[in-house]
């Protein structure tokens, strides 16, 4: 099955909505933000997310006109961070799972990411629990260089998190 990949537009922010919420409630443990106060928010919010001005793009597959999976690509902001970026909102919707388009929509992001002048790396923070994802991002090239013990509080369960970074550029001195 093939499937359509594009960043997000002001068209978009419905359907944004409606993944977003779905993944929050999905998996809760793998995301920061929580599915109850997301939920509450006007759409003006996720319009805000597709426009935001550190935004490098939210990467949408499409089964037709269904959005069925994104991620997210946010430039820190001051000056003495714009060198990275932080992926976030991976998800892909569970019946579209294991056919690769996390890992397309991956390196869309990243073929757009290395045309970004100044940025060095992208960043990203996965469960420790979550070895899928673990493995979509190996795979793609990023590498961990840390742990933070207790990161997220998930009903009361303390989750740890892996820190890992993608280098866009391998010589830095460059
Ligand atoms: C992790 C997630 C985004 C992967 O999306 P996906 O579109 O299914 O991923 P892909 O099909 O591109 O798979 C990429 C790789 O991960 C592996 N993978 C993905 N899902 C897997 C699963 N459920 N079990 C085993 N391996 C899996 C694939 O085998 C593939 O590995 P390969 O390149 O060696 O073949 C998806 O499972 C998901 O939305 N999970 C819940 C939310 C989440 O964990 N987000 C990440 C937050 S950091």
């Amino acid at each position: 099955m093939s499937f359509n990949l594009r960043i997000l537009n002001n068209s978009d922010s419905a359907a944004l909505r409606a993944l977003r919420l779905q993944a929050l409630a999905d998996s809760p443990a793998n995301f920061g933000a929580d599915f109850g106060r997301e939920s509450l928010q006007a759409a003006s919010y996720f319009a805000d997310k597709i426009n935001h001005p550190d935004n490098i793009g939210i990467f949408g597959a499409f089964d037709g006109t269904q959005l069925i999976a994104m991620m997210g690509l946010q430039r820190d902001s001051g000056l003495k961070r714009r060198h990275c970026a932080k992926l976030w909102g991976v998800f892909t919707s569970p019946a579209y799972r294991g056919q690769g388009i996390s890992a397309s929509l991956l390196q869309m992001l990243i073929r757009i990411a290395r045309q970004q002048p100044g940025l060095l790396h992208i960043r990203l923070s996965v469960n420790a629990r979550n070895t899928d994802a673990q493995h979509l991002y190996l795979r793609a090239g990023w590498t961990a260089y840390g742990r933070e013990p207790d990161a997220l509080s998930v009903d009361g369960e303390m989750q740890e998190e892996i820190l890992m970074t993608l280098k866009l550029v391998e010589d830095l001195s460059l």
